[in-house]
């Protein structure tokens, strides 16, 4: 079996590659990373330098794998170095709200662009990307975290867009977003004084729950939206 996890320099990327590799030795697993390579080397585990947001990257990366049993792309930002999500739209900020849109929904378009040929086959596959519940319009009960929120929206509403149109052309791809729940990575650490306990996951149960999701479900399940405990989310 062949898998990609883009962003696997992250908190859950990391823990994916780790539990790929460590628990189906006869995987080969390629990863990427864009800022530093991992420390993790395992036989089966090759790291690519990859900016998800770049199509040039996603473009050269396609080159190299030619065909692939599962994708997962981990990649996303809820805060930077000088910006945490907005509390009120008076701190509505474009800039941010673009940053937004490039890493948490811009690299899975180009990934799907990229990868639908590697992707299509006889047997099934996966194409998953990690989205987050606020991303859900009909659950949206706080407000708050404007762009992140938007930017997740937009996640969802592209791969719903696209399992509907893999659904003939790629009728063995099974396309999900997955909710991982709060996860204790670096991208909730600003934020995790206010979570209940036992609400806060470890990235390792995370990617335990996310297989096991993936080995659950077909091509019929396509176009869902689930959480890490396996039930389904209203857009
Ligand atoms: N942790 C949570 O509580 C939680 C909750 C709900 C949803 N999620 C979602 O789960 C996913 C993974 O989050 P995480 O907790 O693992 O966060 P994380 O530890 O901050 O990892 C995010 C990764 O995304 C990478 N990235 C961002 N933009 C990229 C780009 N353009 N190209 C390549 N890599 C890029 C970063 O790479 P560099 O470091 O190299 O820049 C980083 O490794 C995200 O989509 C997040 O929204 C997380």
């Amino acid at each position: 079996m062949k898998v990609l996890i883009v962003g696997g320099s992250g908190g859950i990327g990391q823990a994916l590659v780790k539990r790929f590799a460590n628990t189906l030795p006869d995987t080969q697993v390629y990863a990427t990373y864009r800022t530093a390579q991992p420390t993790i080397t395992l036989d089966n585990v090759r790291w690519i330098q990859v900016d998800a947001s770049k199509e040039s990257d996603v473009s050269d990366l396609a080159g190299q794998l030619q065909q692939l049993d599962i994708l997962i792309n981990a990649t996303g930002l809820l805060h930077s170095q000088d910006k945490l999500p907005e509390k009120s739209i008076q701190e509505f900020d474009p800039d941010f709200f673009n940053e937004n849109l490039q890493a948490n929904t811009v690299p899975t378009l180009l990934l799907a662009k990229h990868f639908a040929k590697a992707l299509k086959a006889k047997h099934p596959t996966y194409f998953v990307a990690l989205s987050a519940r606020i991303g859900s319009i009909s659950d949206n009960r706080l407000g708050g975290w404007i762009s992140y929120r938007s930017a997740k929206a937009a996640l969802n509403m592209a791969l719903k867009t696209i399992s509907i149109e893999w659904r003939y052309k790629l009728p063995h791809c099974c396309v999900l977003s997955f909710h991982p729940g709060t996860t204790d990575t670096a991208l909730s650490v600003p934020f995790q004084k206010n979570v209940p306990a036992g609400k806060l996951f470890t990235a390792d149960f995370v990617a335990e729950s996310l297989i096991d999701l993936i080995h659950s479900k077909q091509a019929s399940d396509s176009g869902g939206f689930y959480s890490y405990d396996g039930s389904a989310i209203t857009w």
